[in-house]
């Protein structure tokens, strides 16, 4: 099978995706906007060919360029983990003529008025939504759903310009703060845990599946920079208090009528226990979550994905669940460079058969913009059989583990 995968290089984990392609046998080559020769060693050495575009996201002439080349009308299928590339893949297949998800069913997956529309069809329970683009129909919206609410960008990621209006009066600082989107969806406000439902699946049958627990809550994890956030990849994603999440999860597939691949999907659980959707994307979830996955069960979800590609199936299988594993995001105190980093050695010294990866910036290093990416100035990840241990390790690091900057 030859596979077109766009952006091998970028984000961080597609080297990985690439790779796993090549090794159960495809053929792959890549689309994308870095030079081969500036590609990660990983992706550049897996792949047979690469297709170096101008600008990716101008989809004419990528798609111009692409047809110039001599492999284009071979390839049998085109892969993009990466969400921004989704419609361009999907032109790529309407093009091409090649199975996958078209631009008709790519749409509510990058827009998230569509998206709960087609959910709200098929039943599922959504947030109540409006789409608005002017200041009137942004106070419009407000008023019909009501307070509290929440307005984001129809389009956005990691949280950011999402806005909570907790009452009317607070109304026109948010509609400020948030007058340069273009679009966007006024939400009504959710209280409950975030929850994740990742899947791989093929055909539409669902091959894997994936629950992880946020906390806290995204949206106070991006607005509280002393806070060390952490993601939790649940041992007993089979328990009971979970299964109007799994329905949810599945009914939401089924709707979108997704294909093959990785999907990753975000859910709220209220206090009565109800599942009220989130969002859903058409790829992997990023910030080490697949990675975390795999430390659940010693998988390697990277393959599985792969596998479900190219076989349709994962040969590997599914294997037992053993460990909850989580990763824990740290910021720096202070701004500027790394200067000190304090409680790591009596956190390996206690916990080191846990602590599964340490990945912090080292002393000298520039602070990375925590409201830019969820990395923060680094992260850990653990794993233990047991929940509560795990959450007690991941709060330890989240309190004794301090980074300084100056
Ligand atoms: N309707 C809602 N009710 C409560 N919280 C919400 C709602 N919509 C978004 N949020 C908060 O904002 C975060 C980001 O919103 P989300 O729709 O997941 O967009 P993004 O693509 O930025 O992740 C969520 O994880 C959640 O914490
Ligand atoms: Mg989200």
């Amino acid at each position: 099978m030859r596979v077109l995968m766009i952006s091998p290089g970028f984000p961080a984990d597609m080297p990985r995706f690439t790779r796993a392609l090549a090794s159960v046998g495809a053929e792959v080559i890549g689309l994308g906007d870095q030079p081969a020769e500036a590609l990660p060693a990983m992706a550049r050495h897996t792949l047979s060919d690469h297709v170096h575009v101008g600008m990716l996201w101008d989809e004419d002439a990528v798609i111009a360029e692409l047809l110039k080349h001599p492999a284009a009308r071979e390839v049998d299928r085109v892969e993009c983990l990466w969400e921004p590339g989704m419609m361009l893949a999907a032109r790529i297949r309407e093009t091409l003529e090649l199975p996958g998800l078209d631009t008709a069913k790519t749409l509510p997956f990058r827009d998230k008025e569509a998206m709960k529309q087609v959910l709200d069809e098929a039943g599922i329970r959504t947030p109540k939504h409006a789409r608005a683009r002017s200041e009137k129909q942004r106070r419009e919206a407000a008023e019909k759903i009501g307070y509290p609410l929440v307005i984001k960008p129809i389009a956005g990621a990691g949280s950011a310009d999402t806005h909570v209006v907790s009452e009317a009066t607070d109304l026109d600082t948010v509609l400020e703060r948030c007058a340069h989107v273009d679009e966007v969806s006024v939400e009504e406000f959710i209280d409950g845990e975030e929850y994740t439902y990742d899947t791989i699946t093929a055909e539409g049958k669902i091959l894997y599946y994936n629950i992880s627990w946020y906390r806290p809550r995204p949206l106070i994890a991006r607005s509280v920079e002393s806070l060390s956030p952490q993601t939790i990849c649940l041992r007993e994603v089979d328990s009971e208090d979970l299964g109007a999440g799994r329905a949810m999860g599945r009914a939401v597939i089924d709707a979108m009528g997704f294909e093959t691949g990785f999907t990753h999907m975000e859910w709220f659980k209220t206090s009565e226990g109800e599942a009220v959707f989130g969002e859903i994307g058409g790829r992997p979830p990023g910030a080490c979550s697949v990675e975390i996955m795999n430390y659940a069960e010693d998988a390697d979800l990277f393959l599985s994905w792969a596998e479900a590609i190219v076989f349709g199936r994962c040969l590997s299988g599914r294997s037992e669940r053993l460990y909850n594993a989580a990763v824990v995001f740290k910021r720096a105190e202070g701004s500027g460079r790394i200067r000190k980093i304090e409680g790591l050695d009596d956190l390996l010294a206690h916990h080191g058969d846990q602590i599964m990866e340490v990945a912090l910036l080292s002393v000298g290093q520039k602070r990375r913009d925590w409201m830019q990416t969820l990395l923060s100035d680094g992260y850990l990840i653990l794993r233990d059989a047991e929940l509560d241990a795990t959450l007690a390790l991941a709060d330890k690091i989240g309190s004794e583990l301090r980074l300084f900057a100056e």
